[in-house]
């Protein structure tokens, strides 16, 4: 019986040695493993087996039929390997030697720079989810659903009728894909009592039509700083002391008035670095932001005559285009090495 096994397996090797494509798989798996093949009928000697042997002797045959199986597996492997490689018309050489070590991408490499600046001023990250309800994205942010600030944000519904563990409703709307930052604001009032001074960079989506300056996803950084007495001017230092930081000294910031439904007063953030030569010497909008609604404090159960706070709110993508001189929003996602590698 041993010996029948070890032949048998023995048997299976030399005819994969021959298979070289999928059909001769098929042929070979059928040899072995139909309802008459030689696996089979190896198990078919088990009933003549008596009652002691058969114990050992069922133990013997299962591992020839799983050194068997193995040898199909490694085989079928190996069919699929030469598949993607004459898929790709002989491109790809899998003997050459590709450096294997990566790098952190642009926008992640300036998220992380955008945070330390921050965390020096006492701000700690937070973060919501993508999947956000419209609740949590417009009508707590003092953006009820008649609201015309809806409209511009052009959000992506996700189908009707979903449901997600974790993320109640709030209203009919269904889920959305959130179309700002902002909507961390909401989370982390309800979770947690002021005062509060927290960052959250992340992902967000509009449905906007790509192209150099839009991407339907792309990054925001929202800031939200709750405490007594907050007013426009802790708003400006912060906002000042961030763009130095990453800019350099000799950069600017302006507000200009502004409106956003969560902030009153709310301005546009407009900055001017002279000494980045591409740049000129023209303001650049940058960032939206403003002192908090008290709707909004209301809105998540915070007594808007008790606390006071500001937030900000500006998109990743546009800083680091500014930083690099990137004129094209599209190459942050197309993976083409040549680009990322300078950033590596
Ligand atoms: N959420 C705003 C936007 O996406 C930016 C913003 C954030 C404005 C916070 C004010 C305060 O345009």
């Amino acid at each position: 019986m041993e010996d029948n096994c070890t032949s048998l397996v023995a048997e299976a090797r030399e005819m994969l040695g021959q298979v070289s494509d999928r059909a001769g798989l098929e042929n070979a798996k059928a040899v072995f493993f139909s309802a008459n093949g030689k696996v089979r009928s190896l198990f078919k000697l088990l009933s003549a087996a008596s009652s002691e042997e058969k114990p050992v002797l069922g133990q013997k045959i299962n591992q020839c039929k799983i050194a068997i199986e193995s040898l199909f597996a490694e085989k079928l492997r190996d069919i699929e390997s030469r598949e993607i490689c004459q898929n790709l018309g002989e491109k790809v050489d899998p003997s050459i030697d590709v450096p294997t070590s990566g790098g952190v991408h642009p926008l992640s490499q300036i998220q992380e720079t955008m945070v330390e600046i921050f965390h020096k001023l006492g701000f700690t990250v937070a973060l919501g989810t993508e999947i956000e309800t419209g609740w949590f994205c417009y009508d707590a942010l003092n953006m009820p659903d008649s609201h015309p600030a809806r409209d511009s944000h052009d959000s992506f519904f996700l189908s009707p009728g979903l449901q997600i563990e974790n993320i109640s409703q709030h209203s009919s709307e269904g889920y959305i894909l959130r179309s700002h930052t902002s909507t961390v604001q909401v989370r982390t009032m309800l979770a947690e009592q002021p005062p509060l001074r927290i960052l959250s960079p992340g992902r967000t989506f509009r449905r906007d039509t790509p192209d150099a300056t839009h991407s339907p996803i792309f990054h925001q950084c929202e800031g939200l700083v709750v405490d007594k007495n907050i007013s426009v001017a802790d708003l400006k230092a912060v906002l000042d002391f961030f763009f130095k930081e990453l800019f350099g000294n000799r950069c600017e910031t302006r507000f200009r008035p502004s409106f956003f439904p969560f902030t009153e007063p709310s301005f546009e953030v407009d900055f001017r670095a002279p000494h980045l030569g591409k740049l000129g010497n023209s303001w650049i909008e940058v960032a939206g932001c403003g002192t908090v609604d008290p709707n909004v404090f209301i809105s998540v159960g915070y007594d808007p005559e008790q606390w006071s706070g500001y937030a900000f709110g500006f998109g990743i993508e546009r800083i680091a285009m500014l930083m690099y001189g990137i004129d094209d929003i599209r190459l942050f996602y197309q993976n083409d090495t040549r680009f990322l590698r300078q950033f590596a």
